[in-house]
């Protein structure tokens, strides 16, 4: 167990739909910290380098116009396992296979609007925190309490 952060967007759907707040609560009610957010539209260039994984697949240029189409919540959050727990709570890409009790199951319908982004690996939530925050954005909120929290 370790405590890390994790990089989530609430993509346009949900800021769109007015489905921020639910989806804030979520995670926090799952005990994970906020440690920067904000509020913007995504140019295309950082669009393209946060889903460059993806390029030359055939739902890139959708994917990037999603992100780029209507503002978006960047936010990092922080916690014990928080890259795989949030992952959970975010559920399967697809809503369609995402089980209920998760974002994607309780408000999706289709993976082209699958409302929320969470990094996938200890290494994707490094570099994609550095695209979306400046090291002075983010506060690491973790204190004796939480510690305390998590490791028992
Ligand atoms: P995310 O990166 O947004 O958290 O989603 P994910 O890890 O669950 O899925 P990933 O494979 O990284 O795909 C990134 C996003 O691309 C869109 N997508 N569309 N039409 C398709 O077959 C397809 N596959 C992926 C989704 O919006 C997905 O969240
Ligand atoms: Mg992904």
């Amino acid at each position: 167990m370790a405590i890390e952060k994790t990089l989530i967007l609430c993509k346009a759907d949900t800021v769109a739909r007015g489905l921020t707040g639910e989806v804030l609560a979520r995670f926090e009610r799952r005990g994970y910290t906020i440690a920067a957010m904000k509020i913007l539209v995504c140019d295309e260039a950082r669009a393209k380098k946060h889903y460059a994984e993806h390029e030359g697949k055939p739902f890139f240029a959708g994917l990037v116009g999603y992100i780029t189409s209507a503002p978006i919540v960047a936010l990092v959050l922080e916690g014990s396992d928080a890259i795989e727990g949030a992952r959970a709570t975010i559920g399967a890409t697809n809503p369609i296979k995402a089980g209920p009790g998760t974002i994607r199951g309780d408000y999706g319908q289709t993976i082209g609007r699958n409302l929320v982004h969470g990094s996938d690996s200890a290494e994707s939530a490094a570099r994609e925190i550095a695209i979306w925050f400046e090291p002075s954005e983010i506060f690491s909120r973790t204190n004796d309490l939480e510690q305390w929290l998590v490791s028992n």
